[in-house]
């Protein structure tokens, strides 16, 4: 496949180095050693990378057991703030090339995200939360922000695209929670790494002249195949007790009307569907699309930009909700592989429908999957709005029989 313009950048992603341990997602959650292996340092933010890489599990465990947690967890955010206090980490972070810059961020947002999260632990009130986050802290996270636009709180791509999941990895638990919340995020990671490859090929079918069409959609096929092999571990493997300890530090801000990082953010699991079935999912389930642009700011900002802009008219990238989804046009049919598949034949066209059942099984495992781990044993759910209601958003991508 020849490389495209315009295609946006894949992290660099080797899922299948000699040494690594989790490789391609064979042995995630066999917890082969029930200790994180950091083979290679990434510590952008020197001491702040080295507190949140290898002291704050140690210190979230202390405050969970200790007998006065909120006393804990607010002398928590008053080092935290010395720490940052102590050195210009704004000049630094502001100095640091892209893909430092990202860990650096990633660093701090889980920083604050624990903050929150753990004030949410120990029943601190809005107001002593704000100050366990405390100023220095929020004013780097708010300059991470700056310079690199996105929704301010712990995100899809901080926890799964940039976290140095195989090298360095930032987790929340200790021990094999730990190890199990790794293997959850590196999952998510591997999936990614396969709807990029699925996405790829699918791009290639829509935009270059002359490709084989039946080997983009064999390729995309196979890589779905691949995304579901990976999410039927997740099924089968993962552990609902460890997963309900590192859970917690991901849901919402328990202080702020913001949700937390999900796999519904995966900007490439969207950019998969549109290309694949847009239309379809457009007549029957618009909702997705609302909620799409509604959430915009939730998804790794230039993978989702790049679908906007495939989505968009005027081929502008502002997530302003464009006119087909309020009925003012006609859905772009462009952004999507169906003005293709209509110069080709019957073959073509049952391998366009396996990709459709293969990434439908996906959309149908993962609903089991959620509803295993999250809804049967009853851990809380709490979306923004009516249409977050979990249901909805589990089925948001699945169109009717009758609708194909
Ligand atoms: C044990 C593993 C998983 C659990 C328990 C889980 C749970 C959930 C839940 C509860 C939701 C509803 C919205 C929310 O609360 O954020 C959701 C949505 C979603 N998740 Fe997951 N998830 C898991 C793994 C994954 C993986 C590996 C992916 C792959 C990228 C993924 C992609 C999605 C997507 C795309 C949505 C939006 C609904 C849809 O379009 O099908 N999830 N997930």
């Amino acid at each position: 496949m020849k490389p495209r313009a315009g295609s946006f950048m894949v992290t660099p992603f080797s899922v299948s180095t000699p040494q690594s341990s989790p490789c391609e997602g064979h042995d995630i959650f066999l917890h082969l050693g029930d200790s994180i292996d950091r083979r290679q340092r990434e510590r952008p933010l020197g001491l702040v990378s080295n507190f949140v890489t290898d002291e704050l599990p140690h210190c979230i465990a202390e405050i969970k057991c200790s007998e006065r947690p909120d006393e804990a967890v607010k002398a928590l955010g008053r080092s935290v703030n010395a720490m940052i206090a102590a050195s210009d980490y704004d000049a630094l972070l502001q100095s640091l090339p892209q893909p430092d810059f990202e860990i650096a961020k990633t660093d701090i947002q889980y920083l604050v995200n624990c903050a929150y999260q753990m004030s949410a632990f120990a029943g601190l009130h809005p107001l002593d939360a704000e100050l366990t986050v405390g100023e220095a802290l929020s004013r780097l996270a708010r300059s991470s922000c700056d310079r690199q636009p996105g929704i301010e709180v712990l995100s899809y791509e901080d926890m799964i695209l940039t976290n140095p999941l195989q090298n360095d990895p930032r987790v929340y638990c200790l021990g094999a929670a730990g190890v199990e919340e790794r293997d959850f995020c590196l999952g998510h990671q591997i999936i990614e790494s396969e709807l990029q490859s699925a996405m790829d090929a699918l791009l290639d079918l829509r935009d270059a002249a002359e490709v084989d069409a039946g080997q983009c959609l064999a390729l995309c096929l196979a890589r779905l195949e691949s995304a579901n092999y990976i999410l039927t571990r997740f099924y089968e493997h993962m552990s609902p007790d460890l997963f309900g300890q590192f859970r917690v530090f991901y849901g919402k801000n328990p202080y702020k009307n913001t949700l937390g990082p999900s796999g519904r953010f995966s900007a490439r699991m969207v950019a998969v569907s549109v290309l694949l079935l847009g239309e379809e999912l457009f007549h029957q389930k618009p909702q997705f699309y609302r909620d799409l642009y509604r959430l915009s700011e939730y998804y790794p900002q230039k993978c989702i930009h790049e679908v906007f802009r495939w989505l968009s008219s005027d081929n502008g990238s502002a997530p302003i909700k464009p006119g087909w989804l309020e009925g003012k046009a006609e859905f772009p049919r462009l952004a999507t592989i169906s003005p293709i598949m209509e110069h080709h034949g019957g073959e073509i066209g049952r391998l366009r429908a396996s990709c459709i059942c293969a990434l439908d099984r996906f959309t149908l495992k993962h609903r089991s999957t959620a509803l295993k781990y999250t809804v049967e044993p009853g851990r809380p759910i709490v979306g923004v709005e009516v249409s977050e209601n979990v249901e909805a958003v589990l089925s948001q991508r699945l169109l009717t029989e009758a609708g194909r």
